[in-house]
């Protein structure tokens, strides 16, 4: 045990946390780099209405580094002294730092989802359809148009796209001109459908997907293939799960709480190892 006086506490909050597997991702980084006497990582199940006392607690302990989870993204941002320009623009914190005392908040879920995209190939000038227009979609537009890909968002609700595409830019459709993604390079999913406990179904028609696609499904689940990922690789297509969301939104974590890269091997070993 490495532990001792002077190591620094992260964690990660949300409610539910429980199934969260971020400590054990980020503590198997400590350990890789060898710095797990200075750092070590937590959870914190946190009710919505405590949320205030648990950065009161922060402030209080002195906790280095908070990933924010569900349903705290948005409403943790009224406590903090700061926020970085990208998560105001995203509306949404899911990472903070507590620099002596002063707690800045960021977004790395943006980079979740373009990372293990242009791990493939680049996404500029590409034509990418974005399914859904939620909070998962916001980060995910944001980091789309910002790399120069030329976004169209499809949503059950017209008006929520609509709203999207004013904010970062790109096209509002309704699912039903979703046929249009046929002629796409790239199609990501940020709607719940597919995952428990609607796992038989999928947004995408399966006539609609080629080989060419690279398909995104970017809420995380389990390590099962979704519906969509299932189809769209029996179609050929390149195709990317959610885990890669979550290890790729860590790994930027990662360097924000350390200073250090992340060793993306170890941490990525740990969550395969005991994603269900
Ligand atoms: P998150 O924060 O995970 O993105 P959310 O904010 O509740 O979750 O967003 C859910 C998204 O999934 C929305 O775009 C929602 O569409 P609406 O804006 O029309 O509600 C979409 N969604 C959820 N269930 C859906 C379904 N059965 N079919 C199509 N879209 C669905």
């Amino acid at each position: 045990m490495k532990i001792t006086a002077k190591t620094k506490i992260c964690m990660i909050i949300g409610d539910p946390v429980e199934y969260s597997l971020s400590p054990q991702i980020h503590n198997a980084g400590y350990e890789a780099l060898g710095i797990d006497g200075e750092y070590i990582y937590v959870a914190s199940h946190t009710k919505k209405d405590e949320l205030e006392n648990f950065i009161k607690g922060v402030r209080a302990m002195q906790i280095r580094g908070i990933a924010v989870k569900t349903p705290h993204k948005t409403a943790v941002m009224e406590y903090l002294d700061e926020i970085d320009a990208v998560a105001k623009q995203i509306g949404a914190v899911n990472t903070i730092v507590n620099d002596d005392g002063k707690l800045k908040g960021y977004n790395t879920d943006w980079i979740g989802v373009t990372k293990p995209l242009e791990i493939i190939s680049p996404i500029k000038n590409k034509m990418t359809a974005l399914i859904g227009a939620g909070g998962a979609a916001r980060a995910a537009a944001y980091g789309i148009t910002i790399k120069g890909s030329k976004l169209t968002i499809f949503n059950r609700t017209l008006s929520g796209a609509q709203e999207l595409a004013n904010e970062f830019g790109g096209a509002a459709k309704s699912l039903e001109d979703l046929e249009e993604i046929k002629n796409m390079d790239i199609i990501i999913n940020a709607t719940s459908v597919g995952h428990p406990p609607h796992e038989n179904e999928t947004p995408v028609p399966s006539d609609y997907i080629k080989s060419t696609h690279i398909v995104y499904d970017i809420v995380y689940g389990s390590n099962a293939p979704t519906k969509l990922i299932a189809e769209a690789s029996k179609k050929g297509a390149k195709t990317i799960t959610g885990i890669e969301m979550l290890l790729h939104q860590g790994f930027a974590q990662f360097k924000l709480f350390t200073g250090h890269d992340a060793p993306e091997e170890a941490m990525r070993n740990v969550l395969l190892k005991n994603v269900k």
